[in-house]
């Protein structure tokens, strides 16, 4: 049934990204690169990356159907920007959660899931001075399992989550709103404001290992501080904080 005759079916159409201008390319190596090259409050969307971007140089599978997006924002030169990949988390949780996405968490620093499989993962570079750009990748009706065997179980995509979601563009306008608000929120008040917020998605206290270039390192953890560090505790008791940087990967055990 189209959503012009669905009674139950909600209208995101209106949700425009005001504030933001925006670029839309059928396909690009990937939206990031080209976010390197644009002013504050642009935004760049593609329908394909040839080349996505993940974390730590790994590849993205982008295939047509998903949300492949890049937001420039202007952040400042205080430590707190840093935690900027998790406001960047909060905003894109909010959004999966007014669609009326369950069971939703955030997997430091930045990977969102469902239960146990990957939604979306975000990638934030700095390529000028005081220009972030976040980049967003979300599965919405493309089929990351057929396209790299060994993502079978571990992802999951909206299209299977929402009956009737929103349409891509209408993503892309909710994203950036979203974006745009956890932004000024933390323009004004610090990244402290949105604290207990970003804290309350990592679900109960788990134990993990980390991967920090080779050396492994096991604890549990529970939040991050007011700066978005991990904090990794030992069985004895003892204290570690971590920056993403710093952790390859981040094994749930
Ligand atoms: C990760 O989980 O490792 C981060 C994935 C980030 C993918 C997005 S898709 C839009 C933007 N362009 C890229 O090349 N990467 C990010």
């Amino acid at each position: 049934m189209s959503r012009g005759t669905d009674p139950r079916a909600t209208d995101w159409s209106n949700e425009s990204a005001q504030g933001w201008t925006l670029h839309h390319y059928p396909l690009t190596a990937s939206t990031n690169l080209l976010a390197a090259n644009l002013g504050p409050w642009q935004a760049v969307r593609a329908d394909v990356q040839t080349a996505g971007r993940g974390r730590f140089q790994r590849t993205w599978v982008s295939d047509e159907g998903g949300l492949w997006l890049s937001a420039v924002l202007p952040i400042g030169s205080g430590p707190e920007w840093r935690a900027l990949p998790l406001t960047a988390g909060l905003a894109v949780c909010t959004v999966l959660n007014r669609l009326g996405v369950q069971h939703l968490r955030m997997r430091w620093p930045n990977d969102i899931l469902v239960e146990n499989r990957k939604v979306c993962g975000l990638l934030l570079d700095q390529f000028v001075p005081g220009l972030a750009v976040v980049g967003i990748g979300l599965n919405v009706a493309n089929r990351p399992e057929a396209r790299d065997a060994s993502l079978r179980g571990q992802v999951t995509r909206l299209a299977d989550l929402v009956p009737s979601g929103p349409s891509l563009p209408e993503l892309q306008g909710l994203l950036l709103s979203e974006l745009r608000s956890v932004w000024t929120r933390m323009n004004s008040s610090g990244f402290g404001g949105l604290l207990p917020e970003v804290n309350r998605l990592w679900g109960p206290p788990r134990a993990v290992e980390l991967d920090l270039d080779g050396q492994l390192c096991q604890g549990e953890f529970k939040c991050v501080d007011e700066r978005g560090r991990l904090i990794l505790t030992d069985i004895s008791g003892g204290e570690k904080r971590f920056e993403p940087h710093q952790v390859r990967h981040l094994r749930e055990i």
